[in-house]
């Protein structure tokens, strides 16, 4: 029976997001087991990422412990046999359909008959990862967004053979975590969200490559009407909230003349192909000196922190008794 406040959490990959859900999830207060299949990265990036996200939030008086306590809290290893003890382990690995195989047969060869297990996958299918293990029910996709603990984002995916009740479960204990998670009851590619804004991605690509409009106007149109509401409400409230008649007459118009792009815009394809990373090299869709990077890193993170204090101001719950 899971005891959701006093849980050891297995971490397997320690990389960008790995080390994020570690430190996340000392912060909230449970045991960590981080195990890291490249050894190299501990002492090269993970601890440090870790040490930092843990002292931005306890520099921000979010939790009650010191830097310390949370550090400790996180017990590192590369040996898989150290993950037996765990309730639930998210393995964190690299973005390949065989090394996620590798790991996941690697945890559930070591890890109890009820541990939860769960996978950070961004784009592989959870039917797909499902197969790779025994008893299946236990299995699910659990997608967080850096940084986990700030992040109110979490979806909660099910595949054909998930415990539903299950993914239930850890939507209700994922409230103390402070997120709003999305349950998905089937699996879909992209999940939700993931569909959405590459949808709203591939249609912005369109406008910027066939001259409508500059990317810095597509950028702010994109904060000026979207970036005001989406912290609010979703799309079916929102279209309420302005008259779905003048939805319904602008969708048949509209519709037909979106884009529905198979192929990765070729202006993608250029910056990837030449190594362009955005912020973390300085060479994305704009160019950044490293002090115009980490103004920008800055001012995203303190930003994050606002809109969460806004959206708190007006929680959804409160309005749904006045309906
Ligand atoms: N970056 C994001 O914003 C983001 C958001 C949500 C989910 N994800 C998903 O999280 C997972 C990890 O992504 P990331 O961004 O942390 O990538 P990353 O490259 O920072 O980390 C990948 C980690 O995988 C492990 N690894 C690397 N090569 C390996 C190998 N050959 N065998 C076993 N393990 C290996 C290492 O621990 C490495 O740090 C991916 O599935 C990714 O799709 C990423």
């Amino acid at each position: 029976m899971l005891d959701s406040k006093n849980m050891t959490v297995g971490i397997v990959g320690l990389g960008l997001m790995g080390a994020s859900v570690a430190a996340a999830m000392s912060l909230f207060g449970y045991r960590v087991v981080g195990i890291s299949p490249v050894e190299s990265e501990v002492d090269r990036t993970a601890k440090r990422r870790m040490r930092k996200q843990i002292e931005d939030v306890v520099g921000r008086k979010l939790v009650p412990g010191t830097v310390e306590h949370y550090l400790d809290q996180i017990r590192i290893s590369n040996d898989f046999q150290d993950l037996s003890a765990c309730d639930m382990v998210i393995e964190n690995v690299l973005e390949n359909l065989e090394v996620k195989k590798d790991i996941l047969e690697k945890i559930e060869a070591v890890v109890k008959d009820d541990t939860i297990i769960g996978t950070n996958t961004s784009a592989i299918p959870i039917n797909t990862l499902q197969k790779f293990l025994k008893k299946r029910d236990r299995f699910l996709g659990l997608h967080w967004s850096d940084p986990a603990f700030t992040s109110q984002f979490l979806e909660i995916i099910c595949g054909d053979e998930s415990d539903q009740k299950l993914a239930e479960k850890i939507k209700d204990i994922s409230t103390a975590w402070n997120k709003e998670a999305t349950l998905l009851r089937k699996d879909i590619r992209g999940f939700v969200t993931n569909r959405l804004n590459y949808a709203m991605y591939r249609e912005a690509f369109y406008l910027v490559e066939n001259g409508y409009a500059s990317m810095e106007d597509v950028d702010r149109a994109c904060r000026t009407v979207g970036g005001v509401w989406m912290a609010f409400c979703g799309p079916f409230r929102f279209m309420d909230l302005t008259g779905v008649q003048a939805y319904y007459r602008v969708m048949k118009d509209l519709f037909p003349t979106l884009s529905d792009y198979k192929d990765v815009p070729e202006f993608v394809e250029k910056i990837a192909q030449e190594g362009g990373n955005g912020i973390s090299n300085g060479r994305g869709f704009y160019q950044y000196s490293e002090e115009e990077a980490k103004a920008w890193e800055e001012a995203f993170a303190n930003f994050y922190y606002d809109i969460y204090a806004l959206k708190e101001k007006h929680p959804p719950e409160s309005l749904k008794k006045l309906t």
